[in-house]
């Protein structure tokens, strides 16, 4: 790790020097600004990347259900092994039946190879679970094994156990199995009984040790990085995932709730869109459904903000050429809109009177998720000709006003950052009251460098900010590059002064499996057995952790003109620990002196904690392999009066935390 050339002072104003005058950063700590939401800053999930199967879903089996096209995409069989299509499943019929080899020295099996493998951890224990019978009676016996097969040594075997099967009734079995050894890439093989034939269902392979201990549950330390972050509000499923390819494909939350084992596949669009990029086994098991998606935000304490289909295909991949083929008709809508009625049913409804609400009580959660917020749409945008999305959420914003006049509706303003279809639909959104917009913005550091005023402005009467997806995408390279993140740190401080008109902001995308990506930069990358969180991972993170409760009023001596490179500052007061918290960004490459003046402190400072990311090494990024290379710094400065001086070097952002 680079040695931190920053460093900090802190004497009283009267040694300020010449040079650091000009960088005075002023701010008014007695007139507490606009409340700071506490939806601020938050995490957009979707299910690109191996985000959801292969991710943050703890099941390590792969097509556990023999649903895929290919029904042993990601199984190797052997032996007398045959597919069966009347299970006890209705959405998912299909399992395996394991006939005796006729040979006592053959054997019948199937392997599953996971996603890119199976991460297993030396001791850990390993919850295997199937649900089986003897179609032809008797009982059974299978033996399962983790196996490390490209092992040299006398055993592939890194822990097994065997389960009894019973009678012709379909019940779950479950094992239990410790691992020896840590593999990245194990396999988990189930050997059929020699004599009596077998059938198999949902062969499944979970760590004991999920977030939380929960059954289905997420990857410890995938959920624990998004826990860590502190994050105000939770954005689930997506992204277009949310529209589908067409909608065939979009992403329909009824099938993702109830038993796991009758949770129908769906193809994921992410699958085939970037054909450079192309994973045909990439689909979506919906095992991290809209519950454990509704648990984990409780868990993670950040709001759900759930994201439902407008009734229209992804506009990319349809434009509007068909506008009744490929979307939905405007006659049509009911269903769409009985989804997102019936998802805040499911969400906070009373059980004993909404199907919905029941299910989530029989699912294991009687009290209500609290639900606040819905999005309508993903990227839609109106033509000029042709009101294509707003037409559409029209009908929505009525029923959904009607139904729960309580929950805020989040429109958008579509892909574009500006232009014609930007404009025409904030133009749309505040015409329909919508109480949000989610804005989408990936863009290069040129454009980051001219809107960091960009919320200056915003129209204060209509509805609020969602920027909902963004990242700066430097120099077309689109890694995570240390030198792209201090442009998102820079930019935020913008959000942060308009805390009055912002109310959500959510870096996208969130997590890439380092084998199975299909966009960068992500937030966090992980492999089968390690997670790496990105430099604008902890930009987030410092200002989630750090965003405080009220905007303080933040003035810049020489503010940085539009398009440069300069100081950018600004700051809150956290009335929970009594702070002035202020975020100072230098986006330069030289080290600059500032002097943080503190007006209306009665009493002076009394102390300050600084938390400095330096991202002077543009290149330079955290991976799996080296997960630490940029992290936060923390340290102390003494100080007196009410005056902060401080030398913060180039590209480096520090966090202030100053107790009166
Ligand atoms: O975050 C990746 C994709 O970018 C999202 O699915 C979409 O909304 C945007 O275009």
């Amino acid at each position: 790790m680079k040695i931190r050339n920053i460093l900090l002072s802190a004497c009283l104003a009267a040694g300020a020097s010449a040079s650091a005058q000009d960088n005075t950063i002023t701010v008014e700590t007695a007139k507490l600004g606009a409340p700071v939401q506490p939806t601020m800053y938050g995490i957009f999930f979707e299910d690109i990347n191996y985000a959801a199967d292969g991710g943050l879903y703890a099941e390590l089996v792969m097509n556990r259900s023999f649903e895929f096209p290919n029904p042993f995409a990601g199984w190797d069989i052997s032996g007398k092994v045959s597919l069966q299509n009347d299970g006890p499943f209705e959405k998912n019929p299909r399992y395996v039946r394991l006939a005796p080899s006729g040979h006592a020295h053959k054997h019948t099996m199937i392997e599953n190879s996971g996603f890119f493998g199976m991460g297993i951890k030396k001791g850990a224990e390993y919850k295997f679970s199937v649900w089986a019978r003897c179609p032809e009676g008797g009982n059974s016996k299978i033996w399962v094994d983790l196996v490390d097969n490209a092992t040299m040594g006398d055993d592939q075997k890194i822990g097994n156990g065997g389960v009894e099967i019973q009678g012709k009734e379909w019940k779950k079995y479950t094992l239990t199995i410790k691992a020896s050894k840590t593999v990245e890439k194990a396999h988990m093989r189930v050997w059929g009984d020699s004599k009596v034939t077998t059938d198999l269902e949902h062969v499944s392979l979970f760590p004991v040790d999920t977030y939380m201990g929960d059954e289905n549950g997420m990857r410890k330390d995938l959920a624990q990085a998004l826990y860590d972050m502190k994050p105000g509000v939770f954005r689930f499923p997506g992204g277009c995932i949310v529209e589908g390819t067409d909608l065939e494909s979009r992403y329909q939350w009824k099938n993702s709730v109830g038993p796991v084992e009758n949770r129908p596949l769906n193809e994921n669009r992410w699958h085939y869109t970037f054909t450079n990029r192309y994973y045909p086994n990439y689909f979506q098991s919906y095992g991290l459904g809209f519950f454990e998606y509704f648990r984990l935000s409780e868990q993670i304490g950040a709001e759900p903000l759930p994201v439902l289909n407008v009734g229209m295909a992804c506009q990319y991949q349809n434009e509007i050429r068909d506008e009744k083929k490929v979307h939905v008709g405007m006659d049509d809508l009911k269903p769409y809109i009985d989804d997102c009625i019936d998802l805040i049913e499911f969400a906070n409804g009373d059980p004993a009177k909404n199907q919905w609400a029941k299910l989530r009580a029989d699912m294991g959660h009687p009290a209500p998720f609290n639900l606040k917020f819905i999005g309508v749409g993903n990227e839609q945008w109106d033509y000029k000709d042709n009101k294509a999305f707003s037409k559409r959420l029209k009908v929505f914003v009525e029923a959904i006003r009607k139904a729960h006049p309580e929950i805020k509706i989040i429109g958008t303003s579509g892909p574009d950052s500006e232009g014609q279809s930007f404009d025409l639909g904030w133009t749309a959104m505040k015409e329909l009251k919508a109480d949000l917009v989610d804005e989408h913005f990936y863009r290069n550091i040129d454009w980051f460098k001219n809107e960091m005023n960009r919320y200056d402005e915003y129209d204060r009467t209509g509805p609020k900010v969602f920027a909902g997806e963004y990242a700066c995408h430097d120099r077309g390279k689109k890694w995570n590059h240390a030198g792209a993140s201090i442009y998102e740190a820079a930019f935020m401080t913008n959000l942060e002064k308009n805390a009055d008109v912002v109310h959500m902001a959510t870096y996208a995308p969130l997590f890439a499996h380092v084998e199975g990506w299909q966009w960068r930069p992500d937030a966090i990358w992980f492999d089968n057995l390690r997670s790496a969180k990105t430099v604008s991972y902890y930009v987030q993170a410092l200002y989630a952790q750090n965003k405080g409760t009220n905007v303080l009023s933040t003035t810049i001596a020489n503010p940085t003109p539009k398009g440069q490179d300069g100081i950018f500052a600004s700051a809150v007061y956290d009335k929970e620990s009594n702070e002035v918290i202020v975020k100072v960004i230098n986006t330069t490459e030289g080290s600059k002196s500032i002097d943080i003046k503190l007006n209306g402190l009665k009493n002076g400072i009394a102390k300050v904690n600084t938390i400095t990311l330096d991202c002077s090494d543009y290149d330079m990024e955290n991976t799996v392999d080296n997960p630490n290379a940029i992290v936060p710094q923390e340290a102390t400065l003494k100080a007196e009066g009410s005056t902060i001086k401080a030398n913060v070097a180039g590209k480096n952002f520090v966090v202030f935390k100053i107790k009166k």
